[in-house]
């Protein structure tokens, strides 16, 4: 049994396209659909409502352009509405969460940070997640405040985004630090730049392999997995300016389709 249907994934905005790049690297020869809502990001600062509301209409839209799994590339929607998209879709739905339980196991320090979006942090999901960590473990918390819509705009090493991100570490050092967890899809893009404002023994966790492992291992419980090795279809649509897209696509932009779409 194979499957050539689409992956359907979405984000508020382009931050997911760094957990796409991880999936299409893991599965090269799939199918994949993302939707880019960038004109309602940030979802970091709607009601779980909106939030939830905003993750139905994106995975509908993904159903109906025939997609086989959803990938919800994005850390604030999962935190807040992937039980409710189970139980509304018929379908495997993947989620994004901040990776607090690998960085606790690792930490030697006993500190860990954490960089996620104020609906990420605030969500129920993630207080259940991160009060199952070991209480010898501190978990700075810090809401990234303005990177989103920075990012949004591709300002990914301007002044505005130094600043605000040597802000948002300050405490983490202080608490001495020596994992910074990327709880926000849109932030791997700032790695480069995070790189060179930590030190050297601070190490930077995303979750984006992670969530490409678990959706191989998902396509084939379900046999789901195309079996095709033709070049895949790789489908992009923004509802905003597709200029960033096509940005952080650059390295992509001989094999990949980018739209603009009302949706
Ligand atoms: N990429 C989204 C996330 O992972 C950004 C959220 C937002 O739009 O505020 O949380």
């Amino acid at each position: 049994m194979f499957n050539n249907k689409p992956i359907g994934i979405f984000d508020s905005g382009v931050g997911g396209t760094s957990i796409w790049k991880e999936i299409h690297t893991l599965l090269p020869f799939e199918n994949t659909i993302y939707l880019a809502d960038s004109k309602n990001a940030p979802y970091g600062y709607k009601s779980v409502d909106e939030i939830i509301s905003l993750s139905i209409k994106n995975t509908e839209l993904l159903l109906e352009m025939g997609c086989k799994i959803i990938v919800v590339a994005c850390n604030t929607a999962t935190t807040n509405a992937i039980s409710i998209l189970r139980k509304q879709f018929n379908v495997p739905i993947i989620g994004i969460e901040p990776a607090i339980k690998p960085a606790a196991l690792k930490t030697q320090s006993k500190n860990i940070g954490i960089l996620a979006t104020k609906g990420t942090l605030n969500s129920n999901l993630f207080i259940t997640t991160s009060g199952e960590v070991t209480n010898d473990i501190s978990i700075i918390e810090v809401i990234g405040e303005g990177l989103v819509p920075l990012i949004e705009k591709g300002n990914i090493n301007n002044e505005e985004t130094i600043l605000l991100l040597k802000r948002y570490l300050q405490p983490m050092l202080k608490a001495n630090i020596d994992y910074l967890v990327l709880g926000c899809s849109h932030y791997p893009y700032l790695i480069p730049l995070l790189k060179e404002l930590l030190p050297e023994k601070v190490s930077i966790i995303d979750s984006g392999e992670a969530i490409a492992r678990q959706t191989k291992n998902i396509l084939e419980l379900y046999n789901l997995a195309s079996l095709s090795k033709e070049n895949p279809k790789l489908e992009f649509y923004s509802n905003s300016d597709i200029k960033t897209i096509q940005l952080f696509l650059r390295d992509y932009s001989d094999k990949v389709s980018v739209k603009y779409r009302s949706f």
